[in-house]
């Protein structure tokens, strides 16, 4: 497990974090987004699907699952699911959503407020999202494969 700590001054910097994450996340990765209201895990989630469906030739809204709890998408032949679990009323939902077979399986997970979890991929990518400033902190922590390097990588 390696660890990343990374200011991310403005919106543009947040999306490019999400851009460089897409292209290392692929079936069977799971993140787990935490951070309070506004601190822009969904700006984040956008930010790597949306990169992963350009890649892949499509272009569809990311609308924030605030209240469906899950949005799922199909993109460059992979299943990928986006969570926020703030409004999860028991982790047993989490069977009927199918998040609990979507992070045993072959997807790609996203999941905002991973705290109502009742439990989470070992191998799962972390990362926190605090205010500085005008901007906002990012704390990675997961395999080496997905943060070694990505300092460099999004200041390109
Ligand atoms: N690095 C950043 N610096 C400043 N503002 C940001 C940054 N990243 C995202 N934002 C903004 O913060 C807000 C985050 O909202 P959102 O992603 O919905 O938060 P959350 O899902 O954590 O509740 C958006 O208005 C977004 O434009
Ligand atoms: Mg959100």
């Amino acid at each position: 497990m390696d660890d990343l700590s990374l200011f991310l001054p403005d919106a543009a910097a947040t999306d490019a974090l999400g851009a460089e994450l897409a292209t290392r996340l692929g079936a069977g990765d799971s993140v787990l987004l935490s951070g309070d209201l506004g601190a822009g895990k969904s700006h984040l989630t956008r930010a790597i699907i949306q990169t992963r469906m350009a890649r892949h030739g499509t272009v569809e809204d990311v609308p924030s699952p605030t209240y469906t709890l899950v949005q799922t998408y199909r993109i460059g032949g992979i299943d990928v699911f986006h969570a926020d679990l703030y409004r999860l009323g028991d982790p047993s939902e989490l069977i009927e959503l199918g998040l609990d077979d979507a992070m045993a399986g072959g997807a790609l997970c996203l999941i905002e407020w991973p705290e109502r979890l009742d439990h989470a991929p070992d191998d799962a990518l972390r990362i926190s999202l605090v205010p500085e400033g005008t901007g906002r902190r990012a704390t990675l922590t997961g395999p080496a494969r997905l943060i070694d390097g990505i300092e460099a990588a999004t200041h390109a």
